[in-house]
C-alpha cells in the first residue's frame, strides 16, 4: 500500500472546512418551490438509492414506523432494483438501474431520498438530491477523502438555507445515554479532558474475497479503497465519530501506523493505531483491528478528565465516573434503536421544519478524523489538520465500463 498523506502546507485555515465546502461541490441550490411543507401524519413519499444489506434492512424499519411510503428505487444492477420494488411494492416505472440512476429517481416526484450505496457515492448523490429540493437520509461514511467531507458538510447547509432535513444515520447519537452522557461532558462534568482511547477491535468478518472484474464492483465494494475508504474510515468510523462528539473539537495533529497483516485476501488495511492530539494537549488515542472470530467486537471510547471518566460502549454500557457521576445504562439493540430513532426523528425534522441538520456537519469533521487516521496511518507519519484540509485529491475508483 503506498502512502498518499499530502505533506504540503497551503495555508489553509485549519477551522474553515465547513466555510471553504462550496468551492469543492459546485452544488446548485435548490429553488424554494420545490420545497413543500407537511402535517405531523403525513407519509412521507420516498425514494432509496442501493438496493443491498443495509438498504433492505432500513427499508422495512422505514414502512414499520407507518410514516413513509417507498415509491422509488435505485440500484446499479437491474435485478437488485427489481428485487427490493417488489418487496416493497414499488412501481416497475419506478425502479432504475446503472451509475445514473438514482438522477431518474431524483426528476421523479418524492420528498426525500435514503442514500444506502457504498460511500464513494454518498457527496455526489447527496447532492444531487439537495439540488433536486429533497431531504436526505444518509448512511455512515459519508465520504472516503477530504473533498468528500467537504461536500457533505456543504450540502448539509445548503439544505438547512434551502428548509430541507439532512440526517446521518449514527446510531449512537441517535442514542438517549449517549445523548445525556455527552451532554454532561459538554458542560463540563469530566472537567478538563486529558486522554480518551477510541477502539474499534472486529471480528465480523473480510466480507470475502475482493472484486475481479470491475463489474462487480459496485456489489462488491469493501476492499476497493476509493470505494469504501478502507476498513477505518468503512467501520472504524463509528468509534471515531463518538471520540469526535465528545471532543467537541478539531485535532491539531494526527500521528500513526497500522498495516495488513491479518487478513491476507484483504486489499485494504487490517490494523490501525493513531494519536490525536488536540488543542490544550487533550490526546485521543485510536486503535482498530479486523481480528479473529469468537474476540468481543466492541465500538469503544473512554476519555478520562480531570474529574471523571466516561465511558461509552455501542454494544455495552454508557457511564460518567468522578466528581458528577452519571448512572447511564445499557445501550440494548442499539443498531436497529438508533437506526429507528433516526428514522422517527427524520420525520419529526421535516413535519416539524427543523432544519439544523446538526450531523451533517458534526459527521463531515469526524469523517475528516478518519480520512487523517487513514492518511497517517499509511504514511507510518504525521499529518496535521491544516495539512488533511489541503488534501484535495480525490480518490477515484476504476468504474470504466460500468452502464451509466
Ligand atoms: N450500522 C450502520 O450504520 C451500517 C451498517 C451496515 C452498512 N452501513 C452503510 O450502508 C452503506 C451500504 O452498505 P451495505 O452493507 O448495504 O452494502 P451493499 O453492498 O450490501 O449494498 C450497496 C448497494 O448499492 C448498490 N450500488 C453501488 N453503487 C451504486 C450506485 N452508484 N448507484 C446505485 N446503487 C449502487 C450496490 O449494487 C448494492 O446493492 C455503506 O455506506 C455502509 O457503511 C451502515
Amino acid at each position: 500500500m503506498t502512502g498518499n498523506r499530502c505533506d504540503r502546507n497551503t495555508g489553509v485555515n485549519r477551522r474553515s472546512f465547513v466555510a471553504s465546502a462550496g468551492a469543492a461541490t459546485g452544488l446548485l441550490i435548490a429553488a424554494p418551490s420545490l420545497v413543500k411543507g407537511y402535517q405531523a401524519n403525513e407519509k412521507l413519499a420516498l425514494g432509496l438509492i442501493g438496493c443491498g444489506g443495509r438498504g433492505n434492512w432500513i427499508a422495512k424499519l422505514f414502512q414499520d414506523t407507518g410514516k413513509y411510503q417507498w415509491v422509488a428505487c435505485a440500484d446499479y444492477y437491474p435485478d437488485r432494483a427489481n428485487a427490493t420494488g417488489d418487496q416493497l411494492k414499488i412501481d416497475a416505472a419506478r425502479r432504475y438501474s446503472g451509475l445514473s440512476g438514482y438522477k431518474q429517481l431524483l426528476d421523479g416526484q418524492l420528498d426525500a431520498v435514503v442514500i444506502e450505496t457504498p460511500p464513494y457515492f454518498h457527496p455526489e448523490q447527496a447532492a444531487a438530491a439537495v439540488a433536486a429540493g429533497k431531504h436526505v437520509f444518509l448512511a455512515k461514511p459519508i465520504a472516503v477523502d477530504v473533498p468528500g467531507c467537504l461536500s457533505i458538510a456543504e450540502s448539509g447547509k445548503l439544505a438547512t438555507e434551502n428548509k430541507l432535513v439532512f440526517l446521518v444515520d449514527f446510531q449512537t447519537r441517535a442514542n438517549e445515554l449517549y445523548r445525556e452522557a455527552v451532554r454532561r461532558v459538554h458542560a463540563g462534568d469530566l472537567g478538563k479532558l486529558v486522554l480518551g482511547e477510541a477502539h474499534y477491535p472486529w471480528s465480523g468478518g473480510s466480507r470475502g474475497p475482493a472484486p475481479t472484474s470491475v463489474e462487480e464492483q459496485p456489489g462488491n465494494w469493501y476492499h476497493v479503497l476509493a470505494l469504501s475508504g478502507d476498513f477505518v474510515v468503512e467501520q472504524a468510523i463509528h468509534s471515531l465519530d463518538v471520540a469526535s462528539w465528545i471532543a467537541n473539537a478539531e485535532p491539531v495533529r494526527a500521528w500513526g501506523t497500522g498495516g495488513r497483516s491479518l487478513r491476507a485476501e484483504n486489499t485494504i488495511w487490517d490494523h490501525f493505531a493513531v494519536n490525536f492530539e488536540y488543542p490544550d494537549g487533550f490526546i485521543i488515542s485510536f486503535t482498530a483491528i479486523q481480528t479473529i472470530p469468537g474476540v468481543k467486537d466492541e465500538i469503544r471510547c473512554r476519555v478520562f478528565g480531570a474529574d471523571g471518566v466516561i465511558d461509552t460502549d455501542y454494544f455495552g454500557d454508557v457511564w460518567i465516573r468522578g466528581q458528577k457521576p452519571y448512572e447511564g445504562g445499557n445501550t440494548g439493540s442499539l443498531y436497529t434503536t438508533g437506526a429507528v430513532t433516526n428514522i422517527v426523528e427524520f420525520h419529526q425534522f421535516v413535519a416539524t421544519g427543523q432544519y439544523a441538520n446538526e450531523t451533517a456537519a458534526a459527521s463531515a469533521r469526524s469523517n475528516l478524523l478518519a480520512v487523517m487516521a487513514r492518511k497517517a496511518g499509511y504514511s507510518q507519519g504525521e499529518i496535521t489538520w491544516q495539512q488533511l484540509l489541503a488534501c484535495t485529491e480525490r480518490l477515484e475508483p476504476n468504474l470504466k465500463g460500468l452502464r451509466a
